[in-house]
């Protein structure tokens, strides 16, 4: 299969808990390529536009005011089936459901805080690293 790419987010949470370097460790010993990582502040306007395909579900505001509460860490991954297996590494979106050994299930409080974002198609992963990261950014 060809390499594939995969947007992940270590979301508020993580970085409040000091586990961006345990999270990244589990995704590096998975086989995954870090192509492009920072650190930011979403405003309101960015985590909307997003997480846009949510608009109108019940969890959406609650959704933006959790992901504008503290920084970020966007991470451009490359792997073979990168978004499968990414999706599998971290586990069902609410912890409690998550297999034994995911990143959820082993560091996350709720389904809202759920310490880690992964797309969920591979025409999204290309579509989320670029929202993060210019061509430039990804040599
Ligand atoms: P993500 O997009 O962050 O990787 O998570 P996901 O695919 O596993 O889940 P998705 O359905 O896309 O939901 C996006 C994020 O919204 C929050 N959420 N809360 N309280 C709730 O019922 C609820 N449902 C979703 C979570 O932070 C989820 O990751
Ligand atoms: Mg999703």
């Amino acid at each position: 299969m060809a390499k594939e790419r995969t947007l992940a987010i270590l979301k508020p949470d993580c970085v409040r808990k000091n586990l961006q370097g345990e999270v990244i460790k589990r995704i590096q010993d998975a086989g995954f390529k870090i192509l492009a990582m920072k650190q930011v502040r979403l405003t309101k306007e960015e985590a909307s536009a997003f997480y846009a395909v949510h608009k109108g579900r019940p969890f959406f505001d609650g959704l933006i005011e959790f992901m504008t509460s503290g920084q970020c860490v966007p991470i451009a991954l490359e792997k073979e089936n990168a978004v499968e297996d990414f999706r599998k590494l971290i586990g069902n979106t609410d912890p409690a459901l998550a297999e034994e050994g995911t990143i959820r299930r082993l560091y996350a409080d709720n389904k809202g805080e759920n310490i880690v974002h992964g797309s969920d198609s591979s025409e999204n992963g290309v579509r989320e690293v670029a929202f993060f990261f210019s061509e430039r950014e990804l040599l």
